[in-house]
């Protein structure tokens, strides 16, 4: 792998500063206009305006990269994904178009735990093969790193098939997964008439093991109206953390069930969509560390308003994130820009609120901010870059992919032809 001299960023965003990044700091980017990058092997050397790096003492040999006036950022980290999955749900697509909820599907016996049928039915290949493909896209549309959760097998040897396939794809391409388990999505069939009864099973059972085996960094619980209850993901988040698994929650998305102030009790990484929580929550959060990662990829596709508050969030100084949540249910999306368009447009962002929270913040909740989420000395080379005049074009053109390059710890491994 060449050593890079990369020059011909028009603005270079670097999001160096404080981490987390909370009010009125979610806003800096830490942009330099006309920048370049030093880049050795896996890492950046140097980084800064484009006349200082060229005079450094390792830019003579390293190989030139121009970029030719792009905007060029961190890659993304989406931190909220469930990238194993057989398929598409587009008949329940059709069926909420025309009135259906996404609970009533659910009831009915849709939802995530149809995907749970066709799961457990599909090849260990199959699945890596569908995920990798997705993760080939991931990486087109400048995501570097994401988190991954199991959770759509909801048995053992299910459950176990999703957490290997994400360590296999984690070893054989190139983007960086931090894996997630979640196998307390719903209450399995099986056990439908005696929940607790899985509950002991996840706490006594497979949370020890996954731990043990090192199969996931985080644990998570759906908790929310349909799925698990507070008391229980407070016994499943508490077995997790017992061993070594930090805790991540889905909180508040379709009913208020107190699933945010779980997740500061249990000092939880982060606390996932909050369309529902309330100006209490919203105080509490903005006292703990945990990371609000809103998901507004889901109100988009679900067809719904009310989208989480970020404006209030960020006002009271939480640490605010956004994630694609890409699954098959509720947010069929890879594409960071477009969840970038939708915090804006929807949620008021500022463009440049929305890019730190992409980020640096998200790098934040996977405990990875050491190394990715934003362009520095000392960590990856990670970054991408857009064919835009300005950072602020990134949501602007809504719907179109204009990252045209994605590196990689070094290695490039998306580009497009201009
Ligand atoms: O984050 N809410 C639970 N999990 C997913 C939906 C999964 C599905 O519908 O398949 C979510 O929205
Ligand atoms: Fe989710």
């Amino acid at each position: 792998m060449p050593d890079w001299l990369i020059t011909g960023c028009s603005e270079l965003l670097t999001l160096r500063g404080s981490v987390p990044r909370r009010g009125r700091g979610l806003a800096e980017l830490g942009l330099i206009r006309d920048g370049a990058i030093l880049v050795h092997r896996d890492r950046i050397t140097a980084i800064g305006p484009r006349r200082t790096i060229e005079r450094h003492k390792d830019a003579r040999r390293a190989e030139k990269l121009d970029f030719g006036g792009r905007v060029v950022l961190p890659g993304f980290v989406d931190a909220h994904t469930h990238l194993v999955f057989p398929g598409s749900r587009a008949e329940e697509y059709e069926q909420r178009i025309s009135g259906k909820t996404y609970e009533e599907i659910a009831k009915a016996g849709g939802g995530i735990r149809s995907t749970v049928t066709r799961c457990r039915e599909s090849s260990p290949k199959a699945l890596r093969e569908h995920a990798r493909a997705c993760l080939r896209q991931f990486a087109q549309h400048g995501t570097t790193t994401l988190e991954a959760k199991s959770g759509y097998g909801l048995d053992w040897k299910s459950e176990f098939k999703i957490l290997d396939v994400l360590n296999q794809l984690h070893q054989q391409q190139p983007l960086d997964i931090v894996r997630t388990f979640l196998g307390a999505h719903v209450v399995p069939p099986e056990y439908r008439k005696r929940p607790d009864a899985f509950v002991d099973l996840l706490v006594k059972r497979w949370i020890p093991t996954v731990a043990t085996a090192g199969l996931a960094e985080f644990c998570d619980v759906y908790c929310d109206a349909g799925a698990f209850t507070v008391a229980q993901a407070r016994r499943i988040l508490s077995a997790g953390r017992a061993c070594g698994l930090v805790p991540r929650i889905h909180a508040e998305q379709l009913a208020h069930t107190g699933a945010a102030r779980l997740a500061i009790e249990l000092q939880a990484a982060s606390a996932d969509h909050l369309e529902k929580i309330d100006d209490a929550d919203i105080r509490a959060l903005a006292l703990s560390n945990v990371a609000c990662i809103l998901l507004p990829g889901c109100c988009f596709h679900l067809g719904l308003r009310d989208f989480p508050p970020a404006r209030k969030l960020i006002k009271a100084g939480a640490i605010v994130a956004l994630a694609t949540d890409f699954n098959p249910g509720t947010s069929p999306t890879v594409s960071m820009s477009m969840i970038l368009s939708l915090a804006c447009t929807q949620m008021r962002m500022s463009p440049a609120e929305a890019i730190a929270a992409a980020t640096i913040n998200p790098a934040y909740s996977l405990r990875l901010h050491d190394r990715v989420g934003s362009l520095e000395a000392g960590k990856y080379a990670d970054l991408a870059a857009f064919d835009v005049a300005s950072y602020r074009e990134i949501p602007y053109y809504f719907g179109v992919n204009l990252c045209s390059l994605t590196m990689k710890r070094g290695a490039i491994i998306h580009s497009k032809k201009r």
